[in-house]
């Protein structure tokens, strides 16, 4: 017959035992990431950009979360918005992913939106711009790295009639989500300044021929002309914009996709474009330098926005497990952290807006030496409107 006493030590050394295993079982548990990015087509570039940065912070990290794992899941989403929700849900169903990274193309992006708000799946999204996912679509586990295709535009808009002066522009993209709200955030800040665009051209996703649009450019004859384009397509429109002959009659302008990731297969013809985003060649901070030798080390070349985005997608997961212990199933605590999070980016420090997008400086850029060499800060600290956002 034990004591009462021996039968309380005994319970105690039961309950710490089972305690200090659940710890330990809690400890070693990965944290699954489904990255969900373009490995094929033109936007391939962009998406191994993204995973090289993500995975870039997580080695710096010893290969660890605030003390988790971290163990990848990837889906080539082909830049097919057709196929997003298939991809997306194999990651959340068939891999039981803690968190989706993706990605690239807005309208695939917003097929991962939907399946991250029907399943309650954590969602980062490291690039797409599309204005509704930090807008109609916004929600507490929906997080963006990168953008919103307002951002970029409107401060490009703004540059071109306030320091460029021109009154005229004629804009040209590619069809679909992120094209056409490039062109209306241009609209926005370009018309709020006294200038008028002319007539909005375009071309499906992801064509790249432009001769007839080339043509129609040179006969209407405006100041200034706007193009969103990115990897692949955004090399062949400013070789083919360069070899019709327009680059020195009438100014190319574009949020700085156009020539962030492409500059050596541009070559000439990207010489002295003036673009607007929230990465720069030559940024004065320590945080760029270190990023800059870190990716260029490891990769044999430069790192540019994506693999800042990707980076950072990983800098905000981790404040998020940070604030949770390390615990990815405390989704409060983890929101919250990646809510409040000060993100010390390369390409400066940036905060979250209400809508859950980056509050940041937009810089002017001019492609000089094979580089997007900073002009100066064209807007600081530019929030997206987040029209829609009900959060
Ligand atoms: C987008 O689809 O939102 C998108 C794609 C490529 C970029 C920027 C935005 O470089």
């Amino acid at each position: 017959m034990k004591s009462r006493f021996q039968r309380t030590l005994l319970q105690f050394a039961v309950t710490c035992l089972a305690a200090s295993a659940g710890s330990f079982a809690h400890a070693q548990d990965k944290v699954k990431v489904g990255l969900m990015l373009p490995f094929t087509g033109t936007y391939a570039a962009l998406g191994t950009a993204i995973e090289n940065g993500f995975r870039l912070y997580v080695d710096e990290q010893g290969g660890k979360l605030a003390g988790r794992e971290i163990e990848f899941f990837k889906v080539d989403d082909e830049s097919d918005p057709a196929k997003a929700p298939e991809n997306a849900n194999r990651l959340v169903k068939r891999d039981a992913v803690d968190v989706l990274v993706g990605t690239v193309h807005s309208g695939v992006a917003m097929g991962m939106a939907k399946v991250a708000k029907d399943s309650d799946t954590l969602l980062i999204v490291p690039n797409a711009g599309a204005d509704a996912i930090t807008g109609p679509l916004c929600a507490p586990n929906i997080f963006r790295s990168s953008f919103s295709n307002w951002q970029p535009a409107y401060a490009m808009g703004v540059v071109a009639a306030d320091r460029q002066k021109h009154k005229t522009a004629v804009t040209v993209t590619w069809k679909y989500a992120a094209g056409d709200e490039s062109v209306r955030g241009f609209k926005e800040g370009f018309e709020s300044k006294g200038g008028k665009v002319l007539r909005e051209l375009n071309v499906p996703f992801p064509n790249v021929e432009f001769q007839a649009l080339l043509t129609e450019i040179a006969s209407l004859k405006p100041d200034a002309v706007y193009v969103f384009f990115a990897g692949g397509g955004a090399v062949k429109f400013v070789r083919d914009y360069a070899a019709a002959g327009l680059k020195n009659t009438i100014p190319l302008y574009g949020p700085g996709f156009l020539t962030d990731g492409t500059l050596e297969a541009q070559g000439e013809a990207a010489n002295g474009l003036l673009t607007t985003l929230h990465y720069a060649d030559g940024l004065d901070n320590a945080k760029d330098k270190a990023f800059r030798a870190a990716y260029s080390a490891k990769h044999t070349i430069q790192p540019d926005v994506y693999a800042v985005q990707g980076y950072d997608a990983a800098q905000l997961l981790a404040a998020g497990l940070q604030a949770a212990n390390g615990d990815i199933k405390n989704r409060d605590a983890v929101v919250k952290g990646m809510a409040s999070a000060q993100i010390m980016s390369p390409r400066g420090e940036f905060s979250m807006s209400k809508a859950h997008n980056p509050v940041q400086d937009f810089y002017l850029r001019e492609v000089k030496n094979g580089q997007n060499q900073l002009v100066n800060v064209a807007i600081e600290n530019l929030e997206d409107p987040a029209r829609g956002c009900r959060m």
